[in-house]
């Protein structure tokens, strides 16, 4: 079976797949027997294109680098927006990578919504949709028989989210807790090595690992969506993010990190969530410091860690990346992957 994959937004995500995808195309279907071809991009800053027979993948990463422009690409019909791209190309799988807004979720809920109704399969990295409309939204897919998977948004390609849902199944997770967001690890670890604020800001979002609007990292908003994913989808919470308390690293000076090492400490932005008595969920965000001791304390840069809670195995931790163009590329690999191996079982 053939998956024509078309891309909706093509930045840093997206080309960060469509390279793995390339480099791994033999690999992929020697190994799984997994064959593509993509066949559409629709970009709102940089253009759209279209070919029903496939695009020259290479050719198009080739002129997106020296252009900035998916539409200087001309073999294929151009300017589709976004909804046509999704339910006029004869794509079967919809790559969801528009930007991330995560108060309303939109554009992506109603990308992710229309991809359903058309029975097309969605893998996405967009936390918006996921905090805010899980449950709406697998139940939508299941009434539709199609798979919408989003591993990348929590933890990018590291599979804590898959480790939650299919490795600790009834493990009985009573909590979870971590550092989930890569671009406060770095500027909180370049900060401690003299960087100042907005320098490591600065560079966070040079090398990839910040959201457009970096607001949502630095105020918690990112890790927020995240711990709500979590609660949600491994924990069965129904939390919504106003339940959440939640506080960024926007008040951490130079000066508290030089106090906390001063104290064999260091801060760390954490987001946790514990099951309570009574059945319900209690999440938060937060910076804590961390005695150095403590196994979170050496996770520096873009690198994450999650501990699982569970009855059965105590406590279970996954360290990896947590940002970046490749890592979060491979995470839609990995879910693209799973509904392949699942559609050919
Ligand atoms: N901005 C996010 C982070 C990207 O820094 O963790 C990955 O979700």
């Amino acid at each position: 079976m053939m998956t024509r994959i078309a891309f909706i937004g093509f930045g840093v995500v997206g080309q960060g797949l469509a390279e793995i995808l390339l480099e791994q195309k033999d690999e992929l279907k020697e190994n799984y027997g997994f064959e593509y071809s993509v066949v559409a991009v629709s970009d709102k800053m940089k253009g759209a294109i279209y070919n029903e027979n496939g695009l020259d993948l290479q050719k198009l990463l080739d002129v997106v680098k020296s252009t900035g422009k998916v539409d200087d690409y001309t073999e294929g019909t151009r300017g589709w927006d976004s909804l046509k791209t999704i339910t006029e190309t004869n794509a079967n799988l919809i790559v969801e990578v528009s930007w991330t807004d995560i108060k309303t979720g939109e554009p992506a809920i109603s990308h992710i919504k229309a991809a359903i109704k058309c029975h097309k399969h969605v893998v996405m990295t967009n936390k918006g949709p996921i905090a805010l409309a899980a449950r709406e939204l697998l139940s939508m897919a299941k009434t539709n028989g199609v798979e919408i998977r989003f591993e990348g948004t929590v933890l990018s390609g590291t599979p804590a989210l898959n480790l939650g849902v299919y490795n600790l199944a009834s493990s009985k997770i009573t909590k979870v807790a971590g550092i989930v967001n890569g671009t406060t690890n770095y500027i909180l670890t370049e900060m401690e090595k003299g960087l100042s604020y907005e320098e490591a800001l600065k560079q966070a979002q040079e090398l990839g690992y910040a959201e457009a609007d970096p607001t949502a990292d630095v105020e918690g908003f990112d890790a927020l969506g995240k711990i709500v994913i979590l609660t949600n989808v491994v924990m069965g919470g129904m939390l919504t993010k106003d339940q959440v308390p939640c506080q960024g690293i926007t008040n951490i000076t130079s000066q508290d990190i030089q106090d906390a090492k001063q104290e064999g400490k260091r801060w760390k932005l954490i987001a946790g969530a514990e099951l309570k008595g009574d059945g319900s969920v209690e999440a938060y965000v937060r910076p804590e410091k961390i005695p150095l001791n403590h196994p979170l304390a050496a996770v520096s840069g873009p690198i994450n860690a999650l501990t699982y809670t569970t009855k059965y195995l105590g406590d279970v931790t996954i360290i990896g990346p947590g940002a970046g163009r490749e890592a979060t590329g491979y995470a839609l690999l990995t879910d693209i992957l799973d509904i392949h191996r699942k559609a050919v079982r």
